[in-house]
């Protein structure tokens, strides 16, 4: 079992565990409600009390940094098991990693990096909406619960954290490549630089998702573009 600590109240799980004056391996936190829950790219995370889950696990970096953000990679592939196991529902993962079932974003994945004392830890954040899923123009967003009647916070946070103590980042691309569901599709590329569409056609070792553009292969990083489906969420 992980070093897990459990709040009502917080923050945010993340920025928690950055600050930990002991921070570890697999040390883990899980709340009930955030005041300041931070999604990627600057965005925020409503993070209401109600039964959704909201937890985070640092993970010591003990290879190459440029290789932390496949953590990232694991937590989804993580996620994606747990919930299968759990509920029997298969989902898939919008890249880089965002949990999708139905066609709608399940749960959302911040995994960023710290140090401390010379070691670098990824923070894996997770926010899995259980109960009640975001609504408003521009979400599409679904919960556990619509496909699942009998989801409970507790018992699916116990199958997740187990799953998270056991991510192992080799070969994990692989096992990603089986749940991503932009492999294939058409899709927007939104960069600082401007937009454009291409075809995905990979995800490569290093978690960078390649497409085809007019013939030619781009390689690009999730931390420098938002991606989405030309017909549909994903
Ligand atoms: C996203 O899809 O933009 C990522 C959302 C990540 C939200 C989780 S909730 C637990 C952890 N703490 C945070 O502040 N963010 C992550």
């Amino acid at each position: 079992m992980m070093k897990t600590e459990f709040f009502d109240i917080i923050e945010s799980t993340n920025t928690y565990l950055k600050n930990h004056p002991d921070l570890c391996d697999r040390r883990a936190v899980v709340a009930k409600k955030q005041t300041a829950g931070r999604g990627r790219r600057g965005r925020s995370w409503i993070s209401p009390e109600g039964g959704n889950v909201y937890l985070s696990v640092a993970f010591k970096v003990d290879f190459e940094t440029e290789k932390a953000p496949l953590t990232g990679f694991g937590a989804a592939v993580a996620a994606v098991e747990a919930i299968e196991e759990y509920c029997g529902i298969a989902c898939g993962i919008k890249w880089p990693n965002d949990i999708v079932a139905d066609g709608r974003k399940l749960c959302g994945i911040l995994c960023e990096l710290t140090e401390k004392d010379g070691q670098y830890y990824a923070i894996c954040g997770i926010g899995i909406n259980v109960e009640t899923a975001p609504q408003g123009e521009g979400i599409t967003a679904i919960a556990l619960k619509e496909l699942y009647a009998e989801a409970s916070a507790a018992e699916f946070t116990e199958r997740l954290l187990n799953k998270l103590e056991n991510i192992n980042i080799t070969k994990v691309i692989c096992k990603y490549k089986k749940y991503c569901l932009t492999i294939a599709k058409e899709v927007k590329i939104i960069s600082p630089d401007g937009e454009y569409e291409a075809k995905a056609t990979d995800v490569a070792e290093n978690g960078n998702l390649i497409i085809e553009k007019n013939g030619e292969k781009i390689s690009i990083n999730s931390g420098e573009v938002s991606v989405r489906g030309i017909y549909g969420y994903c």
